[in-house]
């Protein structure tokens, strides 16, 4: 099994050491686990994609630790230099053209001319990001198809010793993943929504935005596939109650809910529950996940693209 190293400044420089050294890191961040490696070495990124069987058309995220660090591998528009300004670091990743010459492997790019970046919120990913001093590709730390880790104990649980070291901050904060924003185009296009949400960004633009449509045929984004983030017990949406043999995802004033994404009815907080939860309920002893309405309104549509991928027909 993976070691579980608590946070701690040994431990960082350990798990630094060990990806400069083109190994396997997983590391927390405020949207969830991340499955590092250098993202300029090619081989330790072709690990990620072996360790979580992923569909090798699948670019991946690029962190780094702060704006700077992004300037050096891409080419900034003025609206790239507005939207980052703004929110980095934080729960969202842009994607950017990269710079002629840039180091970084194609392979974290799937061959486009484009990269996806981000400079996580969470300090401990900071720190160790410039500890490592090298950029990070970083999906998260699960199986392909699987659901995504917001805790260390379910990527050793998923990834087992597929991965060295996974470096172990507490549950993500978040606990979606970041919105993916397409910054290539003429208007600003959300790839994927998460935790940075449609109508932040467009308050911050005082414009209206792109929404890329989660068509299955011609994904934009290939993280838009649509039989994704899936559990292995089938998922029914939209659920008043669950039915016999069900386990019953509950949001607001559900009733008779095994476990509920937020009494209160907070979308933050239920984006924060929602892989813990679905982790937890994916048990045989059930035969199904019945889940409550979520608003489409905020971080709710986050929410419910995850819910609608875990119910999807599983390809
Ligand atoms: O919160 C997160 O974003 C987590 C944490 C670990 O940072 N990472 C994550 O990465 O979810 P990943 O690799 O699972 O998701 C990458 C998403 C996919 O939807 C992918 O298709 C899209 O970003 N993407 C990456 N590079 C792209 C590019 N050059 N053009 C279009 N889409 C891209
Ligand atoms: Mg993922």
């Amino acid at each position: 099994m993976p070691s579980i190293l608590p946070l701690t400044p040994e431990n960082i420089e350990k798990a630094a050491t060990a990806l400069r050294a083109g190994e396997l890191v997983a590391f927390p961040t405020e949207t969830v686990y991340g499955l590092g490696a250098d993202a300029t070495n090619d081989k330790a990124v072709a690990k990620i994609y072996e360790a979580k069987n992923r569909p090798s058309f699948n670019p991946l995220i690029v962190h780094l630790p702060d704006i700077d660090g992004v300037r050096r591998l891409a080419e900034f528009s003025p609206l790239a230099d507005r939207l980052s300004a703004k929110f980095w670091p934080g729960a969202i990743s842009f994607v950017l053209p990269r710079k002629p010459g840039c180091p970084l492997s194609k392979l974290v790019s799937a061959g486009l001319p484009t990269f996806a970046a981000r400079v996580p919120a969470k300090k401990s990913a900071r720190d160790l990001l410039r500890a490592a001093g090298i950029p990070v590709a970083g999906p998260s730390a699960n199986r392909s198809g699987r659901i995504s880790p917001t805790q260390a104990a379910h990527v050793a649980s998923d990834l087992g010793d597929r991965v060295s070291i996974i470096l172990d901050d507490g549950p993500c904060a978040v606990g979606v993943e970041s919105t993916v924003l397409d910054l290539t185009g003429g208007t600003p296009t959300i790839l994927r929504p998460g935790g940075v949400t449609q109508e932040d960004i467009e308050a911050t633009l005082g414009q209206p935005i792109a929404v890329a449509s989660s068509n299955e045929d011609s994904p934009k984004s290939p993280g838009m596939l649509l039989s994704h983030y899936a559990p292995r017990l089938p998922v029914r949406l939209n659920a008043r109650g669950p039915n016999d043999g069900e386990a019953y995802l509950g949001f607001g004033g559900s009733t008779g809910a095994e476990m509920n994404l937020s009494v209160r009815g907070d979308l933050t907080e239920a984006a924060a529950n929602l892989f813990a939860f679905l982790h937890e309920l994916d048990d045989p002893r059930w035969s199904g996940i019945a889940v409550a309405a979520i608003p489409e309104e905020g971080l709710g549509r986050a929410i419910n693209d995850r819910l609608r991928r875990a119910a999807a027909p599983r390809g």
